[in-house]
């Protein structure tokens, strides 16, 4: 494969729509002839591995994924493939040059192709004004909802750019009929933005499920918990308290079988753990490009599982959800057939551009790398922290260990305040130091940093 289809055309880039079979373009959208193979495929892992663009004059196909999942380290002789790939996207970002930066959970490090992609996006503004949404913007939401159902392993369609997470939420409650059940399961560990939508509904039960280990939420818990009056479960995909991974198909499962919904908080998962949605069976899914998928403040993304957009009709909505946008008829709405009919409005489109080129490093990357990369740097964290004599709020089986590393402290604050000194950047929230390395992270910078916070005890 030459090396043209690695990178973008500056001259084009932006002018291309993201998707072949897209029906969700501008009008314009010049019909090219579209190789037979890429034209053909459902498959599923063909499609998240390429990506098929279509210029004026030809066809590029772009690989998403650059490394499979291998040993994250070879400790002797040449870089490995991963090795290299890893140090490539490290160099892209910044802020690692000057920082040892181990806070990707709470945000994700800018990097030098966000920052190209978000010059793009002004350089148009001063170019072409308003013009530009026609002939840029429009794919660039497309590129955007395309790359992130990719990520989600997700259908066409399927997911929508919102405005936040609990933007997604309060879209969602909207659309469900709660005079059939009103009843929510959900957790303590879960983010309190995700109980608050509840909380403010006097005509809405919350059971809030207790974690026994103050760590994990076993999903018989859920078993337990849902009745015929439940509407849904609403927790999370990583626990932002504690950073242990749930097991979505169970959990999708168990809401299913009882009738219920499950909605899914993954903001601190989609780009640190492959996800697979359609594969767990879950209905709603919410993330955001803020963290781990290094696309900056300004946006989430609402996955909604495909058989069910078309019986659910949010009543918080927009000029963005309904089929006929440009009608601009305020006499008529026909909601859109796809999962844009939970959009409220103008997405940022700054971020719009950030995410966009964080995006491209996660994908060329590959999510199979980045988990291990994160495996990895997790295993040695944790390791050098119980040698420190540190305890530990995680996960006590890796295969349920993300990368958040919540570490016991006396003094989080001051903790963190001397590790900032030393240009290492943590963060901490009551009782806890929170470690969080992604895939840019080195072992060097793991060790130097467990080294830091045993001088501060
Ligand atoms: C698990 C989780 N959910 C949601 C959010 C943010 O919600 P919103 O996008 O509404 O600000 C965060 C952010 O810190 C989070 O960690």
């Amino acid at each position: 494969m030459s090396s043209r289809i690695w990178a973008r055309n500056r001259e084009t880039r932006g002018k291309w729509p993201p998707r072949v079979s897209d029906n969700r373009q501008s009008p314009a959208k010049p019909a090219l002839p579209v190789p037979a193979p890429f034209r053909r495929t459902k498959n599923k892992c063909l499609r998240r591995r390429f990506r098929v663009t279509v210029t004026r004059d030809r066809v590029i196909l772009y690989r998403m994924t650059l490394a499979h999942a291998t040993p994250a380290f070879h400790p002797h002789g040449a870089p490995s493939r991963l090795e290299r790939t890893l140090a490539h996207a490290r160099s892209a970002f910044p802020i690692l040059a000057r920082r040892n930066y181990l806070n990707s959970c709470s945000l994700g490090a800018l990097s030098n192709r966000a920052e190209e992609r978000l010059g793009d996006f002004t350089a148009l503004w001063h170019e072409l004004g308003a013009a530009a949404w026609y002939e840029h913007w429009w794919a660039s939401l497309s590129d955007l909802r395309c790359r992130i159902e990719a990520l989600f392993a997700a259908p066409d369609g399927t997911v929508a750019l919102m405005p936040s997470t609990s933007a997604c939420l309060a879209s969602v409650t909207s659309s469900l009929d709660w005079k059939r059940r009103n009843r929510i399961v959900t957790t303590e560990l879960d983010f309190p933005t995700l109980l608050y939508q509840w909380k403010v509904r006097p005509d809405v039960e919350m059971v809030v499920l207790e974690s026994p280990d103050g760590v994990h939420i076993d999903p018989q818990q859920f078993a337990d918990a849902v009745d015929e009056r439940t509407l849904a479960i609403a927790t999370s995909h990583v626990f932002f308290t504690t950073g242990a991974i749930q097991d979505l198909a169970a959990i999708a499962g168990i809401a299913r079988r009882a009738g219920a919904y499950s909605l899914i908080d993954g903001y601190q998962g989609a780009g640190q753990v492959p996800v697979d949605l359609p594969a767990t069976g879950v209905d709603f899914y919410t993330s955001g490009p803020l963290k781990w998928l290094c696309g900056g403040p300004g946006l989430a993304y609402l996955y909604v599982r495909d058989e069910l957009i078309p019986q659910l009709e949010p009543t918080v909505t927009s000029w963005f959800a309904t089929e006929d946008q440009f009608h601009f008829n305020p006499g008529e709405f026909r909601y859109h057939r796809d999962a844009r009919r939970f959009e409220l409005g103008t997405p940022a489109l700054a971020t719009v551009h950030t995410a966009i080129g964080g995006q491209e490093i996660v994908d060329e990357v590959g999510m199979a790398a980045i988990r291990a990369q994160n495996a990895a740097l997790t295993e040695r964290l944790v390791g050098r922290l119980g040698m420190a004599g540190f305890s530990l709020r995680v996960s006590d089986r890796p295969e349920t260990r993300s990368a958040i590393v919540l570490v016991r402290h006396e003094s989080p604050g001051d903790a963190v305040a001397s590790l900032a000194e030393r240009g290492i950047i943590v963060d901490s929230r009551p009782g806890v130091v929170r470690v969080s390395p992604h895939f840019y992270n080195t072992l060097d910078e793991v060790d130097e940093t467990v080294e830091a916070l045993a001088a501060t005890v």
